[in-house]
């Protein structure tokens, strides 16, 4: 199969020096594009800023805001039969970017902010046979969020997880997601590696590929 994984934060620059971001480190999603690879499958990875090797055998694209992680899925999705929104994205960007340093003298105490698009309802429409993942960072349990942006979002697998514990979520190597699929049951994993969970989810994938063919 050709996946396509996004992973990491997304940067929305207010000047140069300085941006609206979140605590994504891009572990989850680089240990998907790893995994998809080591099973033989064709990936490419849209990453947003993070400090992690490309794992072998994968096509890497970098990105910083949330367009342009847009434009890179619309380009990418066409040669895809999966996506895997991993990527923790931005959901506001600043009114106005600099292209020079701001001073501290010209800067206000308050912040204009405009929406940044969402990236799965623009590409909803183009999504045809292909296979889309979503992923849900919540604070508490996640599964009722889980379930609306599943719905919400159109997509056929939602992974959900608690941000707020040590062991799962951002920068953690270990993880406790619960798998909603939009048909069929639930399933609440237990503290695996992010690889580990990477597998399950590729597997899925796989699964859910065969069952389609059939
Ligand atoms: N996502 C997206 N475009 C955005 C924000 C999120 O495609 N602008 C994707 C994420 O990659 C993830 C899923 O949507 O797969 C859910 O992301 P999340 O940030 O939890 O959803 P939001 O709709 O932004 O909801 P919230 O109000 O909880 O931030």
């Amino acid at each position: 199969m050709r996946l396509l994984v996004t992973a990491g934060p997304t940067r929305e620059h207010l000047d140069p020096v300085r941006f609206l971001s979140n605590r994504s480190t891009g572990k989850m999603g680089f240990a998907l594009a790893q995994c998809a690879a080591v099973r033989g499958h064709t990936v490419t990875l849209l990453a947003g800023p993070v400090a992690l090797p490309t794992p072998p055998g994968v096509q890497r694209v970098d990105v910083v805001s949330a367009r342009d992680l847009l434009f890179a899925v619309e380009a990418n999705l066409d040669a895809c039969d999966a996506l895997v929104m991993c990527a923790a994205v931005a959901d506001w960007r600043p009114k106005q970017a600099s292209a020079a340093k701001l001073k501290k003298r010209d800067m206000s105490p308050s912040l204009a902010l405009e929406p940044n698009p969402d990236i799965l309802a623009t590409i909803r429409s183009r999504k045809g046979g292909r296979i889309f993942v979503g992923f849900a960072a919540e604070t508490g349990d996640p599964r009722p969020e889980g379930r609306r942006k599943l719905a919400d979002k159109g997509l056929d697998l939602l992974v959900a997880n608690d941000v707020s514990q040590p062991d799962a979520g951002f920068a953690a190597d270990t993880n406790r997601v619960t798998l909603i699929p939009r048909n069929g049951a639930e399933e609440t994993l237990p503290l695996l590696s992010k690889l580990e969970v990477a597998e399950r989810i590729v597997a899925w994938v796989e699964k859910t590929a065969r069952a389609q063919t059939h």
